[in-house]
C-alpha cells in the first residue's frame, strides 16, 4: 500500500454541476442564533449546579464557578478562532472534517469525521434522552402520567415494569417513546427545509435567551453576597474540575461551520458568528454562575432535589416558583435547540464525505424541492432517535466531549501545518499570534481530555479502531480524490 495516499490532500469546494445545491439562506443574525441555540442547553441548565457544589466524584468550584466558566470560554475561544480562520478560507459543510482534509489528508479527515458522529451523533442521544426526562417530569407536574414502559429503556426497567410492559412473542415492549419522538420531530423539520428549520430554531433561541435573562433579572434582587465566602472552597483544582464539567455547555459552537454552504457571505458571516455566539454565551454564562451561587448556599445546589434542576431549585428557594416552573419549560426548548441544531450539523458532515466519495452517493443526493439532503438525515434521524429509546447510554456525555476536544484539537493543529504548506491561500480572517493561538487551543483541549477517565479513552479508542476498518473496506477504494490521482 502506498502509505502517501493515505494522506492526500483535498481543499473541497461547494457542490459544482447541475444538480440541487443547499440554499443560501442564513445571514449573520440566523447563523449567531444557530450557534448560540447548539450551545445553550443542559450545560447551563443542569451542569452547573454539580460543577458549584461537587458531586459523588470530584469537588465543586463553589462559587467560583463564574470563573470556571471564564476559562472554559477562554479555552474555546481559542480553538473558536482557529475554526474561523479554516470556515473563513474554505467555507464548506464539513467543518472539521473538511478542515482535516485540506490540511492533514484524507485518513485524518476520515478519522475526523467518524469522530464528529460522536459529537453530534452520540451526543444527540444523550440530548434526547435528557429532554425525554424533563419533558416526563413536566408531564408529571400536569398531573399526567405516562405508563413507565413507555419511557425508559430496556436497559434500565425493573422487573415490575417488564412485567406490567405489554409483550410481543413473549418479548416485553419497553422504550422511551418521548426520546424518540423529539428526534424523529427534529428529522422531520429538517427535511421539510432549511428555512423553516431556521425559523424555528431562531423561535427556539428567543425563546431561550428569554429564560436566561429572566433569571438574571428576578435573581439579581436576591443574591446574598455572603453566599460568595467562601469564594472557592476547593482552590485551583475545583476551578480547574468545574471548567472541564462545563466545557459541555459550550459544545456547539462549532456547528456554525457545518452550515457554511447554507450562508449568505460565509467567508464573512461564518467567522463572525462563532465569535459572537461563543462571546455572547460566555458573558451570560458567566452571570448566571454568579447570580446561581449568590442566591443560595452552594451546598444546597448538590442536594438531591437541586441537582437535576438548579436553576429551578434556586427560583423556588428565593420563593418564586412561578419563574422556576416557567425555567423548566424552558430548559426543554433549550435542549429542543440542541438536538434540532446537532442533527443538522451531523447531516452535513455526512453529506459532504459522501461528496467525497468517502461515505455512499446516494448521501449527497440533495432533493430538488426542498434543497435538503433528505437520505443523511433519515439515516442520521433514525438512527439517533433508536438508541434515544433503547440504549442507555450514560457514557455519552463523555464520549461527546472527548470526540469535540479532540476535533478542536486537530483543527488548531491543522492552522498551523497550513500556515506552513500554504502560505499564500488567502485568508479572509486570520487568527493573530500564530503559533501561540492554536498552541494554546491545543494545550488547553489536551489538558480537558487528560482530566476524562481512562475508560472514556478506551472507548474512544476503540471507536476509532472501528472508524479505520470501514475506511479501508469502503472509503479508500470509493474517494473521488484517490480516483483523481489514480
Ligand atoms: N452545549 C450543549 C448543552 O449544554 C451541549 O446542552
Amino acid at each position: 500500500m502506498d502509505v502517501k495516499s493515505l494522506f492526500r490532500r483535498k481543499i473541497s469546494s461547494e457542490a459544482s454541476g447541475e444538480g440541487p445545491k443547499l440554499s443560501r439562506v442564513m445571514g449573520l443574525f440566523q447563523l449567531t442564533l444557530l450557534g448560540i441555540g447548539a450551545m445553550v442547553g443542559t450545560g447551563i441548565f443542569v451542569t452547573a449546579g454539580t460543577a458549584a457544589a461537587g458531586g459523588a466524584n470530584h469537588v465543586g468550584a463553589g462559587p467560583a464557578l463564574m470563573v470556571s466558566f471564564f476559562i472554559t470560554a477562554v479555552a474555546c475561544g481559542f480553538a473558536a478562532l482557529c475554526y474561523a480562520e479554516f470556515a473563513a478560507m474554505i467555507p464548506v459543510a464539513g467543518s472539521a472534517y473538511t478542515y482535516a482534509y485540506a490540511s492533514f489528508g484524507e485518513i485524518v479527515a476520515w478519522i475526523i469525521g467518524w469522530d464528529l458522529v460522536l459529537e453530534y451523533a452520540v451526543g444527540n442521544v444523550a440530548v434526547a434522552i435528557g429532554w425525554a426526562g424533563y419533558f416526563n417530569g413536566l408531564l408529571r407536574g400536569m398531573g399526567i402520567h405516562m405508563p413507565d414502559w413507555l419511557t425508559m429503556n430496556p436497559m434500565n426497567a425493573t422487573p415490575e415494569v417488564l412485567a406490567a410492559a405489554p409483550h410481543l412473542a413473549g418479548i416485553p415492549i419497553v422504550f422511551n417513546l418521548p426520546a424518540i419522538a423529539v428526534v424523529l420531530g427534529v428529522t422531520v423539520l429538517l427535511c421539510i427545509g432549511i428555512r423553516e428549520s431556521v425559523r424555528a430554531n431562531t423561535l427556539f433561541v428567543i425563546i431561550n435567551l428569554s429564560m436566561i435573562l429572566l433569571f438574571i433579572v428576578v435573581g439579581i434582587f436576591y443574591v446574598e453576597p455572603q453566599n460568595w465566602t467562601p469564594f472557592a472552597p476547593n482552590g485551583w483544582n475545583g476551578i480547574m474540575t468545574g471548567a472541564a464539567l462545563i466545557f459541555f455547555a459550550f459544545i456547539g459552537f462549532d456547528a456554525i461551520s457545518t452550515a457554511s454552504e447554507e450562508t449568505k457571505d460565509p467567508h464573512r458571516n461564518v467567522p463572525r458568528a462563532i465569535l459572537i455566539s461563543l462571546a455572547v454565551c460566555a458573558v451570560l454564562y458567566s452571570t448566571v454562575a454568579a447570580i446561581l451561587t449568590g442566591l443560595v448556599p452552594v451546598s444546597q445546589l448538590g442536594l438531591p432535589e437541586a441537582v437535576e434542576q438548579p436553576v429551578a431549585y434556586a427560583m423556588r428557594a428565593i420563593g418564586q416558583p412561578w419563574v422556576a416552573g416557567v425555567l423548566s419549560a424552558g430548559a426543554i426548548v433549550a435542549m429542543t435547540s440542541v438536538l434540532l441544531v446537532w442533527q443538522f450539523g451531523q447531516t452535513r458532515i455526512l453529506y459532504v464525505m459522501s461528496r467525497d466519495g468517502l461515505l455512499p452517493e446516494r448521501m449527497s443526493k440533495v432533493d430538488p424541492s426542498r434543497h435538503t439532503p433528505i437520505a443523511p438525515t433519515v439515516i442520521a434521524g433514525v438512527v439517533v432517535a433508536v438508541a434515544a429509546g433503547f440504549l442507555d447510554i450514560s457514557v455519552a456525555v463523555e464520549l461527546t466531549n472527548i470526540g469535540t476536544l479532540f476535533a478542536f484539537v486537530l483543527v488548531s493543529a491543522g492552522v498551523l501545518i497550513l500556515r506552513v504548506i500554504e502560505p499564500d491561500r488567502p485568508r479572509p480572517f486570520r487568527v493573530k499570534f500564530v503559533p501561540l493561538v492554536p498552541l494554546l487551543a491545543i494545550g488547553c483541549c489536551l489538558y480537558l481530555m487528560a482530566s476524562l477517565p481512562l475508560v472514556t479513552w478506551e472507548r474512544f479508542g476503540i471507536w476509532l479502531v472501528v472508524g479505520l476498518v470501514l475506511y479501508f473496506v469502503f472509503s479508500r477504494g470509493h474517494s473521488v480524490r484517490g480516483q483523481q490521482s489514480a
